[in-house]
């Protein structure tokens, strides 16, 4: 069997490095971070992502971890390069972390017989793999792409807190390559790691950098799209989102997915793969009229949904947010709605809780020491006049219904997922569901009666 390395244990490469070994390949991971290379050696999950610390345990010896790429080429047949490519102010994405990777996969291949298949499955800017790392690989290993060696670039489609699932049971695979050989080995490589039989789409670089935008761009825009919808339905009365969205989720051109109707999308790939999107149009002198536009209505969904919420509590009142992560099951913070909403009511001037099952909260509040972390959700309700949902983590639904009351006054709850739905008509909450037209008239009251 194939035996695989991979370059980086990060968010990505560290679960697909278990998925791989747990799939009866050999793995051999590198990173430079010294303490991941000894967390997995010691059978540890390197990083935080559900379901990693069984895999890592399951995989029987066959996943092993060094910092010498060298030696994990030559222990391998093909290298999965997994590092991160950080955003430019452009909107491009660096490969600073890429080129000395590829140099050392470059190296090593120059002293190899045989043949050796390089996948790039970090996020690059389209044209990137046709030409730097290529001409890297193919400089320093003194060999020929395409015939001395294969190159790939091969993104991944995955959610964070559900990296393992989704890559053993991907929607589609997507295989940019460099000739046929090279495509077809990795094409059966997905063939044995992954569950389901998915079609996999196989084309040049470009097209497939293109499509790896393209993708995430779409899903942006339909969120989006629901977003504004849940705005809308906000301002009528009798109005409900989640019976417009439904209905539009039946037709077959558009589908259910992503189509809730709720908060800003965020964390390290739709914002930024968005925004990418954008920077190749302009570099490449086309338009890119709707990627900005949803990039521009994502951001003012932030400030705008600050507004209505503050308008529900007085000027000291302090507003509790419960959720900081981008979406549930994960620690990660990145441009995520409840983080950017905390910090948008406290640059208001409103005092601010704020409560997450997963992040850490000092690190997550950073430079905004105006926020104060709640040690557990209970005490974040209970020390605010005004609640809001910004992450639906299963465990907020769990919350007991009298933890959420209050006797002096009724304690405003402000459901941005329609999730906490039981505390509707509960003594001592008073419950608002966003994207719900009923809720407009109370809106109204609440804005004349706090001032
Ligand atoms: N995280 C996601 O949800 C996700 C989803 C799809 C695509 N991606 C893409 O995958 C890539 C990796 O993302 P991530 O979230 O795993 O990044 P990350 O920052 O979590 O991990 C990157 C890892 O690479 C390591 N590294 C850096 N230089 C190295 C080197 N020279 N040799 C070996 N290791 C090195 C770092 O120490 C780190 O552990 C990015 O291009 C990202 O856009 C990520």
């Amino acid at each position: 069997m194939t035996a695989i390395s991979i370059m980086g244990l990060g968010k990505l490469g560290a679960p697909l490095a278990a998925c791989f070994a747990a799939r009866g390949f050999h793995v051999h991971a590198v990173d430079i971070d010294p303490q991941k290379v000894d967390a997995v050696n010691r059978g540890v999950a390197p990083i935080s992502e559900p379901g990693l610390a069984e895999l890592i345990r399951e995989s029987d010896g066959r996943l092993k971890a060094s910092q010498d790429p060298e030696a994990a080429v030559r222990d391998s047949d093909a290298t999965f390069i997994v590092v991160s490519t950080p955003s430019e102010q452009t909107g491009g994405f660096s490969l600073r972390y890429v080129m000395p990777v590829a140099e050392a996969i470059g190296r090593a291949m120059r002293v190899k017989r045989e043949y050796h298949l390089v996948v790039l499955t970090s996020t690059v800017m389209p044209g990137s793999t046709g030409t730097e790392v290529k001409n890297t690989l193919e400089r320093v290993s003194g060999k020929r792409c395409g015939d001395d060696f294969g190159l790939c670039y091969s993104p991944e489609f995955i959610a964070l807190g559900s990296v393992i699932r989704d890559f053993y049971n991907p929607d589609f695979l997507l295989i940019g390559e460099s000739d046929s050989h090279a495509g077809e080995m990795l094409a059966e490589i997905y063939r044995r790691v992954c569950k389901n039989s998915a079609q996999v789409a196989r084309m040049n670089f470009i097209n497939a950098e293109i499509t790896k935008l393209a993708v995430n761009t779409f899903v942006t825009t339909k969120i989006s799209f629901a977003n504004m919808l849940a705005r809308i339905c906000e301002k009528l009365p009798e109005a409900d989102v989640n019976v417009v969205t439904s209905a539009l989720g039946l037709d077959s051109r558009i589908g259910p997915k992503y189509l809730k109707g709720a908060v800003s999308y965020g964390g390290p790939c739709f914002p930024r793969d968005n925004r990418a999107l954008a920077a190749v149009a302009a570099r490449a002198g086309a338009t890119s009229d709707l990627a900005e536009a949803t990039d521009r209505f994502n951001r003012v969904q932030i400030k705008l949904l600050a507004e209505l919420i503050r308008q529900y509590g007085s000027a000291t009142e302090t507003i509790g947010v419960l959720g900081l992560t981008y979406k549930p099951d994960t620690d990660v913070v990145e441009e995520a709605f409840g983080l950017l909403l905390a910090q948008e009511l406290s640059a208001m001037g409103v005092p601010v809780i704020a409560y997450d099952p997963s992040a850490d909260l000092v690190r997550a509040l950073g430079s905004h020491k105006a926020i104060r972390a709640a040690r557990s959700a209970p005490e974040c309700i209970n020390e605010s006049s005004v609640v809001v949902l910004a992450t639906p983590w299963p465990e907020f639904r769990d919350i007991a219904t009298e933890q959420w009351g209050r006797h002096s006054a009724p304690r405003v709850v402000i459901d941005c997922w329609r999730a906490l739905s039981h505390l509707d008509g509960v003594e001592g909450v008073r419950y608002v569901r966003l994207g719900f037209g009923g809720e407009t008239e109370r809106q109204e009251t609440a804005s004349s009666g706090s001032h």
